[in-house]
């Protein structure tokens, strides 16, 4: 079993219009039709962990009610939403508690169709998986505090922490100063160039485009697509260079401080 994660660093993941809009969404969706190569590369990038380890999504409530109730929560992510309304974890927490505690059901000597209940909820509870079902919090440091949690305390490895949006969870992440927990060290950055679209909802001014670059302490830099393979695990020919779909042209692209 890999230890638990140490370093909670985190990544933010966001599909953009070109600089300086940097437009992310409209009336509560993305302002583009759904693009299947792009999503897929979300997908797949928020999804790879080592075995026996786990990556989680953070974002926020509207995001989360973005997401078409049947596709959420993201599987094979441990998922937090983040919302002022608090929500009870505690179903999850027992259910994990009971995961990593409970003693193999015992075995019965005769039929009775309570045990065989009784035995059936245990081995439910015993594999209980931490991505199928959703953890609430209520501001961006309690759920780095929830995911360090589940890792040191609770036997979840989690592996990479991604900052999934929308632009109020994006703008206070990268806020945290350095060395505080969710610390942003890392973004991928996929730009939606052609054609133009409208927004209503945009990341955060500042932080990615011309006025960035230089490789002062704490500024971003643009790595290359070496830098983008290497830490998203991607196959080189499916980020490399601009991509088109449904005559939309899009970049993957990573920024790192
Ligand atoms: N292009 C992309 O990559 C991308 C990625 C993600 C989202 N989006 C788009 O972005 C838009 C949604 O973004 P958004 O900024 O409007 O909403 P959002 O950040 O997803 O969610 C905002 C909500 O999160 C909760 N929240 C935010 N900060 C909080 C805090 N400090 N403490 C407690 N709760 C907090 C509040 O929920 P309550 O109201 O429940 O209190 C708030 O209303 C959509 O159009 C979506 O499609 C685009």
């Amino acid at each position: 079993m890999p230890p638990p994660t140490t370093t909670l660093t985190t990544t933010l993941i966001v599909a953009t219009t070109p600089p300086p809009l940097l437009g992310i969404g409209k009336n509560l969706t993305l302002p583009w039709p759904r693009l299947p190569s792009e999503m897929s590369y979300f997908s797949r990038v928020t999804k790879r962990s080592p075995p026996n380890t786990h990556n989680a999504v953070i974002m926020g409530r509207k995001t989360w009610d973005s997401i078409p109730a049947n596709f959420r929560p993201l599987p094979s992510r441990i998922n937090v939403v983040i919302s002022q309304t608090a929500r009870d974890n505690t179903v999850y927490m027992n259910a994990l508690a009971a995961s990593s505690s409970s003693p193999l059901p015992k075995v019965k000597d005769h039929d009775n169709s309570n045990e065989l209940e009784e035995t059936q909820e245990s081995q439910k509870q015993k594999n209980f998986d931490p991505t199928t079902r959703e953890l609430w919090s209520t501001s961006l440091s309690s759920s780095i505090s929830l995911l360090s949690n589940l890792s040191n305390t609770h036997n979840v490895p989690i592996n990479k922490i991604f900052i999934i949006g929308g632009s109020t969870i994006y703008k206070e992440a990268l806020n945290l100063s350095v060395g505080s927990p969710g610390y942003v060290d890392t973004i991928l950055h996929t730009v939606v160039s052609e054609p133009e679209f409208d927004c209503d909802t945009f990341f955060p001014k500042g932080v990615l485009g011309a006025e960035s670059g230089s490789d002062e302490e704490g500024k971003w830099v643009k790595g290359d697509v070496d830098e983008l393979v290497s830490f998203t695990g991607e196959e080189r020919s499916k980020v490399e260079g601009i991509k088109e779909e449904k005559g939309i042209k899009f970049e993957f692209g990573i920024w790192r401080r």
